[in-house]
């Protein structure tokens, strides 16, 4: 795809088919979140790949809204080292997104709402955050890969000089 096509038609799906990710691809989404720029280059992130069945319904678990994480072959979970922020967090989950869809996988950021639970069930430090789960699959249906929720008009949305 071209870059502002991969851009304008990623979309947020929670709907996989069964269809493995191989290494390679998965190789591929982590270059790109190692890659994102951050605060000061402090690269604050460390990167969880779950593809383990029991280790997803845990971390599933962890969030609010996250029934579609067990159905993903694949998720990701962007950890924020001490001093990162979720602007940095962010970057990095939307170059793996947008990484994956070049290459036909859907992707949905997941929130961890229950941050203790992520905690255990991560194993992490202390005064590490796990900042998102991305929860990744190839689309079980075009009709599937969005609710279709338009977004703001670019009239309402951008401002010239002052707000
Ligand atoms: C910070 C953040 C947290 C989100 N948390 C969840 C979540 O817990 N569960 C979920 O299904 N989607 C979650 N989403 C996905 C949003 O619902 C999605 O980005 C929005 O509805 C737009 O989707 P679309 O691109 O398909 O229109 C989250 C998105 C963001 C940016």
């Amino acid at each position: 795809m071209e870059a502002d096509e991969t851009i304008l038609s990623k979309r947020d799906s929670r709907s996989y088919s069964g269809k493995a990710i191989s290494d390679e691809t998965l190789q591929g989404i982590l270059q790109a979140g190692r890659m994102s720029g951050s605060s000061k280059n402090t690269q604050p992130w460390g990167f969880i790949v779950i593809r383990d069945d029991a280790q997803k319904a845990a971390i599933a678990g962890c969030g609010n809204f996250a029934q579609h994480v067990p159905s993903a072959p694949l998720s990701i979970v962007v950890v924020l080292t001490p001093g990162g922020s979720g602007f940095d967090a962010g970057r990095a989950a939307q170059n793996m997104m947008l990484a994956a869809w070049n290459e036909g996988i859907t992707s949905c950021p997941v929130a961890l709402h229950k941050p203790e639970c992520a905690h255990e069930v991560l194993g992490l430090p202390e005064d590490h955050t796990a900042a998102m789960l991305l929860a990744f699959g190839y689309p079980e249906s075009e009709e599937s890969r969005h609710r279709g929720i338009a977004r703001n008009s670019m009239t309402d949305l951008v401002h010239q000089e002052r707000w």
